[in-house]
């Protein structure tokens, strides 16, 4: 398996690289791509580590080499939030980003599964399905916009300093919706047991939606999230490379399209396959408090999709 990262040299890249090149199946490629002249100085630095997989860098200004012949495609590559910043506010900056990327990626591994980390997930993963759709390479079960630090956060959040063994079963709380402010949508519901009264459940969901923020500002103007990021990046992969290698029963939760009536993409629990998404799995039943939450943000949620669209669709 030959697994690509484009913004390697970043925030998110560089840890996330490190964490492929430990857990990565022996024999694998890690291929990384950035811009920044720095890059083959990471993939020299991580290919000293003695795992069985191989690491090379590339730079400059074409990702081709790096793509050719990917199996699975992660892109953390563009600007991240400052504080004070929205994750809309990068569209204007990522947006090109993407797109430019993702027209690599239809030319040099048209079959492969792409992930997209760069922000805002809700719009980028429209702006790529509308590229990969002129390339005439498009299939909505290979792309995804990655959500899987809000499952994390949301696991995490149910362990405290006093009860640290309080941590759910992976993959039991799944969130829905979107990746930005109030898209975010945990159901802890899933957990079953006592939930606590409305106002609690809120303050559960709030949490979770607040917390890139937090990080933003505790980081105050050094970056966004990148550790956890990194690590959510490694998890959902190496669930694609498993169901890619045929593993049965692999379920995580993603930004995809299709499978719901509210909205073209939606963050949902998805059953993994060889060929990216093999079934999208309903979330019902869920609390009245979460069902309100997801109701109030689709307009806002429908309003990034278009956004997405539209910006690829008024340049070619
Ligand atoms: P960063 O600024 O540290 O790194 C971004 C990297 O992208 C840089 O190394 C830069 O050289 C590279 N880059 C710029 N243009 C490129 C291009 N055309 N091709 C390839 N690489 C290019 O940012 P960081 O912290 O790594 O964040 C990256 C993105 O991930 C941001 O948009 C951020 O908002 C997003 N993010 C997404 C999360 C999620 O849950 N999906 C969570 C946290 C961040």
């Amino acid at each position: 398996m030959k697994i690509a990262v484009l913004g390697a040299a970043g925030g998110i890249g560089q840890p996330l690289s490190l964490l492929l090149k430990m857990h990565l199946p022996a024999g694998s490629e890690l291929a990384l791509y950035d811009p920044a002249p720095m890059t083959r100085g990471v993939a020299v630095d991580l290919s000293h580590i003695p795992t069985a997989v191989r690491v090379k860098g590339y730079t400059g200004r074409d990702p081709d080499a790096a793509l050719e012949g990917a199996d699975i495609v992660l892109i953390p590559a563009g600007i991240a939030r400052k504080p004070g910043m929205e994750r809309s506010d990068l569209f204007k900056f990522n947006a090109g980003i993407v797109m430019d990327l993702v027209q690599h990626c239809a030319r040099c591994c048209p079959a492969a599964l792409i992930a997209l980390i760069t922000n805002p997930v809700n719009s980028m993963v429209p702006v790529a399905a509308e590229v990969l759709k002129l390339a005439g390479v498009y299939d909505a079960r290979r792309l995804f916009g990655l959500t899987t630090l809000d499952v994390v956060r949301s696991e995490s959040f149910c362990a405290s300093d006093e009860r640290p063994e309080a941590l759910p079963v992976q993959g039991v709380i799944p969130v829905v919706g979107g990746h930005s402010g109030n898209t975010i949508i945990p159901l802890f519901s899933h957990l079953g047991g006592e939930l606590g009264d409305d106002a609690a459940i809120a303050e559960r969901i709030r949490r979770v939606q607040q917390a890139g923020t937090d990080v933003v500002d505790a980081k105050a103007g050094a970056g966004s999230a990148t550790l956890a990021m990194a690590y959510a990046a490694l998890r959902f992969c190496l669930s694609l490379l498993r169901a890619r290698q045929g593993e049965l029963g692999i379920i995580e939760c993603a930004y995809v399209e299709g499978g719901h009536a509210a909205a073209p993409f939606f963050s949902q629990r998805v059953r993994l396959g060889v060929d990216g998404v093999a079934e999208v799995l309903s979330y019902a039943p869920i609390h009245p408090v979460e069902q309100a939450a997801i109701d109030a943000m689709l307009p806002g949620l429908n309003e990034e999709i278009r956004q997405g669209i539209d910006f690829v669709r008024q340049l070619m």
